[in-house]
This record gives C-alpha cells, sequence and structure tokens, in this order.
C-alpha cells in the first residue's frame, strides 16, 4: 500500500514532476522506424512523458522530433508539408528542420532576426537498428543510448510489435513483476489441454513442447511461488521458484530502469523483453520485443511470433488506425467489449475466458483505473516485487530531486541471461543461481 502522495509520485511523469525528472534521464524508445517508412512522408503524432510531438522523416532520411505545435501562433505541425529537409506548417509557412531552427519565415521575410531567434521545441533522436531514440532530458551532453541486448541487434533478428493500453505505465509494468498470476489470469482449466485460449507463440520444438506442457502442470500445481528478489545496479532480478517434485521450477525475470523487463518465456522461445513506455499519465505504450542475438528469423519464424495466441499481436487485430498519438496500436478487443470476454468459454476452456494473454492482462491492468488507487490495495508475499520495484522509484525520485543524485543504471550495460525459464536440482541455491544467470552463465539444467 502506498499513501496519496507515494502514488502521486510513482505515477506522475509529465514535465516539471519528479518522476517525470527521472524519466527524462534515460533515453525513450520513441517509434519503430518502420512507423516512418518514407523520406517527406506524412508526420507521425507521437506523445511522450506527457508531451505532443510531432515525428518526420526529412528528405535526407533524418528523423527529427518536434513539438506539436508551431512557434509562430500554435497550428498544428500534424498538418504541415513535409518538404526539401523541414516541416512548413500550414497556416502561414514557417518551416523547422529535424533539429527546431526556423529556416524560412515567408509572410516576414525581413525579420531575419526573429527567424534566428525562434526555434521549435525539438528533441534529439538517434535511430538505430529498427528504432528512433530521443533524449527528453537536461544534459546539454546526454549519455550514450542504452544497450539493452536487443537494441544493438540489426531489425532482422527481432520481431517488434506494440500495444496501446490506457492506464497508467507503473500498473502496467508491475503485471510483469508478478510471477503468480500467470497460475490463474493465464492459466487454461486443463493444463495439459489445448485451449486455444493461451498457445505459446514461439519457435519451438518438438521436444520443447512437451517441457511447455511440463511447465504448465508445474504453473497449475503450486499457485503460490516463493519470490526472491535481488536488487542490481540497474534495476531488479527476481526469481519465482515452485515445486516440481524432484526438482525446482525457476522463473527469472529482470526489471532495467526505468522500464524494461525481461520476463522468462516459454522453455525454447526467444529472448524477448518488454517496453512500457509511458506516453501520458494515463497511457503507456508497450513494446514487445523478441529477439535472437546470433541470427535473423526465418519468415516462417517471423509469421509464428506474430500470429500464434501468446503472439503481441492481438488475436483479432487491431482496431483501424487513427492518427491519434499511438493510434495505430489500439487491439480490436479492448475495454469497450469488455475484452470480448465469452462466459462459455471460462466455464470449459480457460480461468479467464479472454483470448490471448496480451487481453487477459490489458482485462485486470486497464480495469484498476486509468491512474490505480494504491491506497486502497491489500499487498501479500507474492507482491514483494511490486514493492521493491516501487522503492527502486520512489527513492530514485526523491534523490534527483533532493540531492541531484542520477537515477540508477544510466550507462550500466546489464548482463542479460540467456535462459529465463528452468528446471534445476533443490540442491542448488538462490543465491548462487542467481549470481550464474546474471553473469549469463546459466548452470546445467537438471
Ligand atoms: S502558426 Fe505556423 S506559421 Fe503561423
Ligand atoms: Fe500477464
Amino acid at each position: 500500500m502506498l499513501t496519496r502522495e507515494e502514488n502521486e509520485l510513482l505515477t506522475r511523469i509529465g514535465p516539471g514532476t519528479p518522476m517525470g525528472a527521472v524519466m527524462r534521464q534515460y533515453w525513450q524508445p520513441a517509434i519503430l522506424s518502420s512507423e516512418l517508412p518514407e523520406r517527406d512522408g506524412q508526420p507521425l503524432r507521437v506523445r511522450l512523458l506527457g508531451e505532443d510531438l510531432i515525428a518526420f522523416r526529412d528528405s535526407n532520411g533524418k528523423v527529427g522530433l518536434l513539438g506539436a505545435n508551431c512557434p509562430h501562433r500554435g497550428a498544428p505541425l500534424f498538418f504541415a508539408r513535409n518538404e526539401d529537409c523541414g516541416l512548413r506548417c500550414i497556416y502561414h509557412g514557417w518551416k523547422f528542420d529535424t533539429e527546431g531552427r526556423c529556416l524560412d519565415m515567408p509572410n516576414a521575410p525581413g525579420d531575419r532576426d526573429i527567424r534566428n531567434k525562434v526555434r521549435a521545441k525539438n528533441y534529439r533522436c538517434v535511430e538505430r537498428n529498427g528504432i528512433v531514440w530521443t533524449y527528453m532530458g537536461p544534459q546539454a551532453e546526454p549519455p550514450a543510448p542504452p544497450e539493452l541486448g536487443w537494441s544493438e541487434v540489426p531489425a532482422e533478428h527481432k520481431v517488434m510489435t506494440k500495444q496501446l493500453l490506457e492506464c497508467n505505465y507503473a500498473q502496467a509494468l508491475e503485471g510483469d513483476l508478478d510471477p503468480s498470476h500467470v497460475s490463474f489470469l493465464h492459466a487454461p482449466l486443463d493444463p495439459r489441454g489445448q485451449s486455444g485460449y493461451q498457445g505459446t507463440a514461439g519457435i519451438l520444438s518438438e521436444k520443447h513442447l512437451s517441457e511447455v506442457a511440463l511447465e504448465q502442470d508445474v504453473k497449475a500445481r503450486d499457485r503460490s511461488p516463493q519470490i526472491s528478489v535481488l536488487k542490481t545496479d540497474y534495476g531488479l532480478f527476481v526469481g519465482a521458484r515452485r515445486d516440481a517434485g524432484d526438482r525446482y521450477y525457476w522463473r527469472f525475470t529482470q526489471l532495467v530502469l526505468p522500464f524494461y523487463v525481461y520476463v522468462p518465456g516459454a522453455v525454447g522461445s526467444p529472448l524477448h523483453c518488454n517496453v512500457w513506455q509511458p506516453m501520458d499519465d494515463e497511457h503507456t505504450m508497450v513494446w514487445r520485443i523478441q529477439y535472437l542475438h546470433e541470427r535473423a528469423f526465418s519468415a516462417d519464424e517471423r509469421s509464428r511470433l506474430l500470429t500464434g495466441m501468446g503472439a503481441h499481436i492481438p488475436p483479432e487485430g487491431y482496431l483501424p488506425p487513427s492518427t491519434e498519438p499511438g493510434g495505430a496500436w489500439m487491439p480490436r478487443a479492448n475495454r469497450t467489449n469488455d475484452y470480448l470476454q465469452d462466459r462459455g468459454a471460462q466455464r470449459k476452456v480457460s480461468f479467464s475466458g479472454i483470448r490471448g494473454i496480451w487481453a487477459q492482462d490489458r482485462a485486470c491492468t486497464e480495469g484498476m483505473g486509468a491512474i490505480m488507487d494504491r491506497t486502497q490495495e491489500h499487498l501479500v508475499g507474492t507482491d514483494a516485487t511490486l514493492v521493491q520495484m516501487r522503492r527502486l522509484l520512489l527513492s530514485a525520485a526523491k534523490e534527483l530531486k533532493h540531492h541531484g543524485a542520477m537515477p540508477p543504471g544510466i550507462g550500466v550495460v546489464p548482463p542479460i541471461m540467456a535462459a529465463s525459464t528452468v528446471f534445476q536440482p533443490k540442491s542448488l541455491s538462490w543465491e548462487q543461481l542467481a549470481k550464474d544467470y546474471m553473469r549469463g552463465k546459466a548452470p546445467a539444467t537438471a
């Protein structure tokens, strides 16, 4: 449970807020490169950390991110002409380049002085391996963009998808740090049944599929995992242990600040990371990155990752795209239609009666209200990780505000483990396993 003040501190990320200041110290993933497919193409509305922005790709292919409104008299730059290396406002023709410099002021040609003084709000962008990153912080010389395991690999090694969530980032992120919900929300009624309601999107071999069935079985039998949490210099390392008879079944999760979670996938699935990027206090863009270090995905693997039941692309697809921020990424199964919950399926097939794990999560996290009121909750032992996550972020906000201390993890390259879901002998201690997995050196599985 948090006090009202702590809840406000945790959840408000707009300009001028303490948590907003923390977020702005880290580079933000702004958009996929594919969202701006062509030079001089249509600009894109983007909302990041409570700020409305316009992204565009200029005649040289360079991406710019400007404030959404023209510095002259505030007309929307979304409607601007994207031409000859800049955005030209349709109201009076003022033109701005990707750095926000005013290149032309055709309705006041004599006012060269003003032209040199006017600057559109703009944020520095770097485009790397299929993602446009932006730095919205105060440092004149920002830190290097982060290395997150997937950010460095070529776009062909990744499958990247997004969904727009209508709730605050913190409660969405908390879902990834709560290992006990998978035994309920995401469970089929018969762990061995092919329900079609959960499924695993993956590139699994036959051998792996039998291990997945085993995992389902353990999750169904032990629904109250033992949670251990280690604080690292970039976030948290979490182990959830379930009893699997002669062995333990472990799921390891890593939080890399400010909002990256490496969640355990099924055995044999590619590595993956969820990104809970705050658009504003009441909207979050969740990115799902599935990736391989060593090679590109084949076309067949790519299509299975995109369309399997565990895939991030919703089984019913997205709503027709709108040009609002994030408007291309709203699933058809959403709050307005109760996520298409099927009560018949809930009796016979799956715990939730909702198709697809992402819709199941959304139903719970969006349904908490746009900003969850944490003064009303009752936490138990399996919520230990959320408590740690909140402490980490709250203390980062206070430290930065009162002492100017940089938040943790900036400039740190976190070790990303090679495997995250494993059966291990009962004799291996949590401390030993955590040490080995954090160094990316998993001991041989039993
Ligand atoms: S408002 Fe954009 S040029 Fe006047
Ligand atoms: Fe979930």
